[in-house]
């Protein structure tokens, strides 16, 4: 069914597109019809920095930034959903257009720059909707904070969410907004990262509730990056990280419609370096760090494969524009299919 829907949906504009099928869900959901769109995965039980998830299948951070369709969402089976990246203040983000298919690639090309409501407006979402499953809330920078004061906005918005979240995600790995991967160098980043651990500590204590909080990291890094990286968040003791956000190597899609836009590319010709760095990343740390595996993941195949390479968990976003809902149940019985009666080793 949603081959044909598909076809439809990619006469549009990609975002005029994006809009339209929350906004579709969002009635199928209300009028109950949801079921017709998916039928929602059996449950896989995991359980990963403590929490229990129903299967480990989520929604990656940035198709939802404001917390607007989580009833909707909801309804599509997914074991867990991350919404955001939220910043403190609202802004547009990009020009547009500012999204782009490469249809024959199965990836997308954007540049949006974290247009959001701001993080009052994504809380106020969040406590409206009736969403009762495991939340991931991605936290960013506005663009106009400068990088020295960075760290501001990601304690504004941690403390601001904590209180809502399962768990708190620090994207420092996007493309879109100027310099923020650059919170990525060694030195950087450890201060960083100890102000936002020393917080989450403080925070936890404050509610006698403690949140896991992890770093979302970009797949354009050196190994010796990676190396530091690893690190510093084993001596910070950070819960998690999530490989990876968007890439901005074009080598896989170079000389196609499109391939030149800038902005992170994702889907398909992404899966290979995310799946790496996520191999990469479980190696440096070992069997304590929880780690969601994210890029390329179109087929059951590919989500059971990031298992095998060491995640915990597995997050979807453009293989569902490509494949629609009907993926997360796939993934979700492949990773069964492989795991059989025993649990993966990481
Ligand atoms: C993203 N992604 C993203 N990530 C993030 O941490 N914050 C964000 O706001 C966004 N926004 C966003 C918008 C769009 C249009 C896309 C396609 C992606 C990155 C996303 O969460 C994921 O890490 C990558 O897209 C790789 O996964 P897929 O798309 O290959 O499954």
């Amino acid at each position: 069914m949603y081959d044909k829907l598909r076809s439809l949906l990619f006469l549009l504009e990609p975002e005029t597109a994006h809009h339209l099928t929350l906004y579709g869900l969002g009635v199928a959901q209300r009028s109950h019809f949801a079921h017709i769109i998916a039928k929602p995965p059996a449950n896989l039980p995991t359980s990963v920095f403590g929490i229990p998830f129903p299967n480990p299948v989520g929604l990656a951070a940035g198709l939802d930034k404001n917390a607007d369709h989580l009833d909707a969402l909801a309804t599509l089976g997914f074991g867990f959903i991350e919404v955001g990246t939220t910043t403190p203040r609202p802004q547009p983000g990009n020009d547009k257009p500012r999204m782009f298919r490469l249809p024959q690639h199965e990836a997308v090309i954007n540049r949006l720059g974290f247009n959001n409501a701001g993080v009052d407006a994504l809380v106020r979402n969040v406590q409206a909707s009736g969403f009762r499953g495991v939340l991931g809330i991605n936290i960013g920078k506005n663009k106009d904070t400068p990088n020295e004061k960075a760290v501001d906005d990601y304690l504004f918005c941690l403390e601001r969410v904590y209180a809502h979240a399962s768990y708190v995600t620090v994207n420092i790995s996007s493309p879109n907004t100027q310099g923020l991967r650059d919170l990525q160098e060694e030195a950087t980043l450890r201060r960083f990262v100890e102000t936002l651990r020393e917080a989450q500590e403080r925070l936890g204590s404050q509610s006698g509730k403690r949140k896991p909080m992890l770093l979302k990291i970009a797949p354009d890094l050196s190994e010796a990056e990676l190396d530091a990286i690893a690190e510093v968040l084993l001596q910070a003791g950070v819960d998690g990280v999530i490989c990876t956000n968007t890439t901005i190597d074009r080598t896989a899609v170079a000389g196609s419609p499109h391939a030149d836009q800038a902005g992170g590319l994702s889907g398909k010709p992404l899966f290979q370096r995310s799946t790496e760095v996520l191999r990469g990343m479980r190696q440096r740390l070992g069997a304590q760090v929880g780690i969601i595996g994210v890029g390329g993941i179109l087929d059951g195949d590919n989500a059971a494969d990031k298992m095998t390479a060491g995640a915990n968990l597995v997050q979807i976003y453009s293989g569902m524009v490509y494949r629609g809902p009907h993926l997360i149940g796939e993934c979700v019985e492949e990773i069964r299919r492989r795991q059989g009666d025993d649990t993966y080793a990481s």
